[in-house]
């Protein structure tokens, strides 16, 4: 029989514990909970310290108590209305429910968790703990542990998933399989270490260039985050599209995402041992700015910019290099694979089932890539696409030649110490700048992706160079 005493007494320990969370251990924020917190904060046992929601109907966590601002912009993302997304697709199971709700997944607990050993709807959606982690001790005495995110995907042994990636892998999202594909996955040790590399090459050092103040588990971190998902994405606040921290719906290179990083030494730089090899140059060239402009050549700085430059592709780089499409069944027409363009690749090569391999070295046949990127709402076919790319190509190639071949007989040695290629004598030659354009033009190893960033400025570059080396030095190829 349930005694009244014990009654009380259960609600005086509630009414102590709420005052203790809730009275004193506030942060300076007001509260979107207004006037009326909500009380029961205390778990079930077996959630494995994780408490949700304190009010699952407003969607209202248990941390919103004390964090007002990641409570408000948290509510704006998918991740508050994952469960709802899940439940009105018709196709829920039970195996679907812990990436669309509080679990073990994409947090430090490695035993079922929340959801998984309660079924309570407190852990509906995927909410703050989903990422920090269990926050019973935390909330209990903000000051003892707090519960930091981390922002590593990948364990040191490359293949076990971590964190974002816990959830978001398989066939129907596989954007940490892709990622591990591309370059934004690898850390170029030396340029982690070096502080004038670091803001680029370096997870850690790109936050802190952008702003990002917050604590996280590896920011004081010996070893370098590579360009991972929350360098890119902010895990709460949905200002802009996908969550990015900078748009990619914009043509301005001074706002865009990917020009962040994506424009060191677009124009030769005399006082560098290295300032005759451009550096991730692609944000100035497509708008025109990148390369040495012979004088008096009549090519001049911005005055050309290719639709891919202008607002006829009102996403920039993204509408080609991060471009999603379906892989089907070539015979049953069955779903295979949903590839999320976060290879980063504009024209990645397939694999036989037609999914991107992460190979840079196929061919450039129709069936060899996937053309979805230059295709939508631009170039009205993959032949198009891929018949333009061979045209531009077939232009461009031959000018390198020639060029490179002129730039021979001025300085057998090219860029070696000596002659009139020199990157270490400060004094500026018309052959060097020369160079940089050769440079431009093939840099990524090839021409494709210079000829595409800028189809006009490059070739007209190329020219002009061409012709200011003839006439500068008085050569001519036999
Ligand atoms: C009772 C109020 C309260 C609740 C509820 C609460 N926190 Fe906190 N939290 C704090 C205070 C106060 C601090 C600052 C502690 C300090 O600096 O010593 C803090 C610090 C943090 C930090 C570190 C921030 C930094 O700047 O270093 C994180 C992350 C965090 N809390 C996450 C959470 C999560 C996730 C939850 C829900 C599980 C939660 N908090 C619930 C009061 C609270
Ligand atoms: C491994 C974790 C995981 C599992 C298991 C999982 N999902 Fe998801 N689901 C995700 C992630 C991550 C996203 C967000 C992906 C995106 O934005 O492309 C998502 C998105 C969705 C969406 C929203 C798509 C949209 O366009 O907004 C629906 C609906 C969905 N999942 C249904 C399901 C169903 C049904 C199942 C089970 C058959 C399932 N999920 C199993 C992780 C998972
Ligand atoms: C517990 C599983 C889980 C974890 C952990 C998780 N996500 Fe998600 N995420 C989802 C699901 C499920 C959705 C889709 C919700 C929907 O559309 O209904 C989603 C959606 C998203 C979206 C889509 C936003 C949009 O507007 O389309 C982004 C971006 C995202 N997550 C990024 C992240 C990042 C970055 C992390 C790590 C900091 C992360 N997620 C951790 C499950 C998770
Ligand atoms: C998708 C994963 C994810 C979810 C969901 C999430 N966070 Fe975070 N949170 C992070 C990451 C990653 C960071 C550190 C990097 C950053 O700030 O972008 C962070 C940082 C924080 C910080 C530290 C801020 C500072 O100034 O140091 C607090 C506090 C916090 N989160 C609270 C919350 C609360 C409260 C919620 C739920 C309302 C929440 N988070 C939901 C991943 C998440
Ligand atoms: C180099 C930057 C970058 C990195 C790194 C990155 N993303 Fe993205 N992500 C993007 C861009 C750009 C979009 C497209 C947003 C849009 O379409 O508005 C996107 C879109 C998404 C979406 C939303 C897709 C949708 O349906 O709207 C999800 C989910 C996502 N990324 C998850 C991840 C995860 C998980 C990781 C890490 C494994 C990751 N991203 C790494 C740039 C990045
Ligand atoms: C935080 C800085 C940063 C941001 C933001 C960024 N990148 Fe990168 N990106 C890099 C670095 C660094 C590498 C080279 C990594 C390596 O080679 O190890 C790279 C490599 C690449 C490559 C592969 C080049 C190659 O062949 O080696 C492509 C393509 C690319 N990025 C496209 C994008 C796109 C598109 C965006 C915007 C959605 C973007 N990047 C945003 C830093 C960034
Ligand atoms: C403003 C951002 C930024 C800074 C600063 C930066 N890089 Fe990079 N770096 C990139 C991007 C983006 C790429 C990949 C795109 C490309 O190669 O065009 C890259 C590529 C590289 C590569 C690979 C080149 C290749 O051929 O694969 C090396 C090596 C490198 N950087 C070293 C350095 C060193 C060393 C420093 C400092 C002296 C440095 N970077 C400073 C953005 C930067
Ligand atoms: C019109 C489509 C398109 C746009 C817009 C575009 N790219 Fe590319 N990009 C390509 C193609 C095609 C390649 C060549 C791919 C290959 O060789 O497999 C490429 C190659 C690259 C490479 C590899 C280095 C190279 O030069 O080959 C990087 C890095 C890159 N792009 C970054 C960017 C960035 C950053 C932006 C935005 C400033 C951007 N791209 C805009 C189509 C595009």
């Amino acid at each position: 029989m349930t005694d009244s005493r014990s009654v009380r007494a259960v609600l005086f320990t509630s009414l102590v514990l709420f005052t203790a969370m809730f009275g004193t251990a506030c942060l300076d924020q007001e509260s979107v909970y207004g006037d009326d917190r909500p009380a029961s904060t205390v778990p079930p046992t077996a959630s494995q310290g994780m408490i949700g929601y304190v009010n699952a109907e407003q969607g209202l966590t248990v941390c919103g108590n004390c964090h007002a601002q990641p409570q408000a912009q948290w509510s704006g993302t998918k991740h508050a209305g994952a469960w709802e997304g899940l439940q009105e697709s018709g196709h829920a199971q039970e195996f679907c429910e812990s990436c669309h709700a509080v679990s073990q997944l994409g947090n430090a607990n490695s035993v079922p968790s929340g959801w998984e050993t309660t079924g309570d709807p407190r852990y509906l959606d995927v909410q703050c703990e989903s990422c920090h982690g269990p926050g019973a001790e935390h909330v209990a005495d903000p000051e003892a542990v707090q519960p930091y995110a981390a922002l590593s995907v990948l364990a040191a042994d490359g293949t076990t998933y971590l964190n974002c990636a816990e959830c978001h892998n398989g066939t129907h999202h596989p954007f940490v399989e892709q990622w591990s594909l591309s370059g934004h996955s690898q850390v170029i040790g030396f340029a982690a270490e070096r502080a004038e590399c670091a803001g680029c090459h370096r997870g850690q050092a790109t936050l802190l260039e952008w702003g990002v103040r917050s604590d996280y588990v590896e920011r004081d971190s010996e070893e370098p985050l590579p360009v991972v998902c929350s360098v890119c994405h902010s895990a709460h606040d949905a200002t802009f599209a996908g969550q990015l921290r900078f748009p990619v719906e914009t043509t301005s290179i001074g706002l865009h995402l990917c020009a962040r990083c994506h424009n060191r030494r677009p124009i030769p730089d005399p006082n560098s041992s290295h300032g005759l090899a451009p550096h991730s140059p692609e944000s100035e060239l497509i708008k025109g700015e990148a390369g040495w402009f012979p004088p008096g050549s009549g090519v001049a700085p911005g005055s050309i910019i290719t639709s891919h430059g202008s607002e006829a592709n009102p996403r920039l780089c993204a509408t080609c290099h991060v471009e999603p499409f379906t892989v089907t069944n070539t015979e049953t027409g069955d779903f295979e694979f949903q590839a999320v363009g976060h290879t980063f690749q504009a024209i990645p090569c397939l694999d036989e089932d037609g999914i991107p391999s992460g190979a840079t070295d196929c061919g450039t046949d129709l069936a060899d890539r996937s053309w979805s990127g230059c295709t939508g709402e631009c170039h009205g076919s993959a032949e198009q696409a891929q018949g333009l790319l061979t045209f531009k190509v077939n232009q461009v190639e031959p000018l390198t030649e020639e060029l490179i071949a002129l730039l021979e007989i001025v300085d057998p040695n090219l860029d070696e110490e000596g002659g009139e290629i020199d990157p270490t004598d400060p004094s500026f030659t018309v052959a060097e700048g020369a160079f940089f354009n050769y440079n431009l033009a093939t840099h990524g190893g090839d021409v494709k992706g210079s000829a595409i960033h800028n189809p006009q400025l490059i070739p007209a570059l190329l020219e002009a160079s061409i012709e200011a080396v003839e006439d500068e030095y008085e050569v001519a190829l036999p």
